[in-house]
């Protein structure tokens, strides 16, 4: 998979490449929850019917980032055809990939924001990273939340779940 990342500076920051992104965020949902709950009224933790759901986000802090549909896309020409279709087929597999990952940690993915952009030699990279303050992770068991709605909703414990995710993923 082609990403923006060249190598770890320390255990904070990392070297990229830099790319011109796309104005669009992209989420991938396997569970209901969210905005997306809100939004078509599924309380959260429904399972979806045909998951992965890949949703559009316009990258606009005046307008909070609205939620797209493919005649937005089109008449806003934030992205092509083609690597829309390049981008969403990228952000599945990262699904695959990272579904598994996690499951094996006792974890769920319940959904996740991904962004994309071009290299100057015009080429799609991934220019993001996962963590939990851009995706959903419940535990596999309790459903208990260990991610950033714990900060969002002022569950407390905001620390403590990125510590226990933190600890199942380099355990
Ligand atoms: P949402 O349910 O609020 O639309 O969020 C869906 C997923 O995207 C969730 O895992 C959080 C992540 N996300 C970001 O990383 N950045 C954002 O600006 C938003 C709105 C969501």
């Amino acid at each position: 998979m082609r990403t923006h990342f060249l190598g770890q500076e320390s255990e904070t920051a990392m070297r990229i490449r830099r790319l011109d992104m796309f104005r669009v965020e992209f989420v991938t949902r396997n569970v209901a929850a969210g905005s997306l709950s809100k939004r078509i009224g599924y309380p959260e933790g429904t399972p979806l019917r045909n998951p992965p759901l890949v949703e559009y986000y316009y990258k606009d802090d005046a307008l909070g980032d609205p939620l797209l549909c493919m005649a937005h896309l089109d008449e806003l020409q934030v992205i092509s055809p083609e690597d829309l279709s390049e981008t969403t087929a990228v952000a599945k597999k990262v699904n695959e990939v990272l579904q598994a990952f996690f499951a094996a940690r006792s974890l769920i993915l319940v959904d996740y924001k991904l962004e994309f952009g071009k290299d100057s030699q015009g080429v799609i990279r991934l220019g993001d990273e996962i963590s939990p303050d851009t995706c959903r992770l419940w535990d596999s068991e309790t459903s208990e939340k260990l991610d950033k709605d714990r900060f969002r909703r002022d569950m407390g414990g905001v620390e403590e779940a990125y510590a226990e995710v933190l600890r199942r993923i380099s355990g």
